[in-house]
């Protein structure tokens, strides 16, 4: 999708959810990191408006964005108002305001809704280093932009309004609304502890980023929670975070429904799925599936041609069958991250570590078989194959998080 002038009518479909790099950086090498310093970057950052039925909420949000944006960075930014097409014309009033305001930039999207999506919308058709996002509904305050704008400017990746550190804070919400929001921070930290405990507002819906930690990857967003989704895709290192209390809406309605709250769970499992690493699990799965006739070869050569003990042979065939493993997951399943990880040294480390993951796995197993058939009264074949099946999922866990732990300087070698 290629930059707007100052007003666009987007018609679905409108293809994948994917930032592309700026012009400018396909002419230098990819590795050229964005600089915002620099003078002749145009514009530094591109801030969307998602609107639906703000006629009332227009004039002031353009009004005091711009007040607030002319202060730090005049004239090199674009605000960008994505509205879906509101019965309230909220794009025709906006479209008023273009010649007063000539970074503003109006797009009016027919046949496509939400306010993520929105973001996004806006966010393809830009041209800052810097994108943002801020609701249209003064909720979140304009100058909170400023304080946004330095966490940036020292570096972050991420600069997120949050109403849950110092400053921060919300109006006079009922208790409920409380809890609500709370629980939904607390199921988010269950199911995707990974992504949501990395802000401390991960439903805040006013924040920047760089473009640079989302260029080519493709975005799914569900529903109002935009920060989730470029929190758990985007290769985002460094967040800094800024405190605001977030107002009383004074015009219009919210638009936030019971759908909003379905919307968030379903959010939270398409990313807890498309997160889970499948295909290196089915690979885990498969080497593991072949250490089993390693096992089984090996403990028969040793039983019937070496005549050896049954728990000698027993033992013996398993670590056999543990070394393979280890070999087969170091080249194939974690071959990406161990080649970072050179020398014989650093694969005997990451050998032995997966070698006692397994032991401790092989206990487990042999625990969880005894606690369900013992205990619970499950039919012991039944117990094996669940006491297997989480022991998979133990060792493929473990082994990720431990044994083929991506260091911190090999996360931003991306
Ligand atoms: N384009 C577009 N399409 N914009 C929309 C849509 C839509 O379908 N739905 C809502 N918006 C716009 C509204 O016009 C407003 O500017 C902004 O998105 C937020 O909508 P509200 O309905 O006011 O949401 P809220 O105040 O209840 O919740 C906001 O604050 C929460 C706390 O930070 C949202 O930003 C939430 O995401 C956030 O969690
Ligand atoms: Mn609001």
């Amino acid at each position: 999708m290629s930059c707007i002038d100052s007003y666009l009518l987007l018609s679905a479909p409108l293809g994948d959810f994917v930032i592309q790099e700026l012009p400018t950086q396909r002419l230098g090498s990819s590795e050229e990191k964005l600089d915002i310093s620099c003078s002749h970057q145009e514009i530094k950052l591109s801030l969307v408006i998602p609107t639906f039925n703000e006629a009332g909420n227009v004039f002031k949000i353009i009004e005091l964005l711009t007040e607030s944006l002319e202060r730090i960075i005049p004239k090199q930014y674009e605000l960008i108002l994505v509205d879906d097409d509101s019965p309230d014309q909220t794009w025709e009033i906006a479209q008023s305001l273009l010649a007063e305001y000539p970074m503003l930039k109006v797009i009016r999207r027919v046949g496509e809704k939400g306010l993520s999506t929105a973001v996004i919308r806006g966010w393809q058709v830009s041209q800052g280093v810097i994108l943002g996002v801020i609701d249209a509904d003064l909720q979140h305050p304009p100058e909170t932009l400023i304080a946004l704008w330095q966490q940036i400017e020292r570096g972050a990746d991420l600069a997120v309004a949050s109403r849950h550190v110092e400053e921060g804070g919300v109006s006079d919400w009922s208790f409920t609304r409380r809890i609500l929001s709370r629980g939904a921070q607390l199921l988010g930290l269950i199911i995707l502890p990974g992504v949501i405990g990395r802000v401390s507002d991960p439903m805040s819906g006013y924040f920047l980023i760089r473009r640079d930690c989302l260029i080519g990857k493709t975005l799914n967003p569900v529903g109002y929670k935009i920060l989730i989704e470029v929190l758990g895709r985007g290769s985002v290192r460094w967040v800094g975070e800024v405190g605001y209390v977030f107002q009383e809406r004074q015009e219009e309605e919210s638009k936030v429904t019971w759908r909003q709250y379905v919307e968030y769970v379903q959010h939270l499992l398409t990313l807890r799925f498309s997160l889970w690493p499948v295909r290196r699990f089915l690979r885990f799965g498969a080497v593991g599936f072949s250490g089993v006739f390693v096992d089984m070869s090996i403990f028969y050569v040793l039983r019937e041609t070496l005549q050896m003990g049954l728990t000698r042979s027993a033992v013996l065939s398993s670590e056999v069958a543990i070394v393979s493993n280890f070999i087969l997951n170091d080249i194939w399943t974690f071959g990406d991250i161990s080649k970072k990880q050179k020398g014989a040294k650093q694969r005997f480390k990451r050998f032995l570590k997966f070698n006692l993951i397994c032991l401790a796995g092989l206990i487990l197993n042999v625990l969880i078989v005894n606690f369900l058939f013992n205990i619970l009264g499950v039919n012991e074949y039944l117990a094996k194959l669940i006491a297997i099946a989480s022991i998979t999922l133990w060792n493929f866990w473990v082994n990720l998080k431990l044994s083929w732990r991506v260091t911190a300087t090999q996360s931003n070698e991306k």
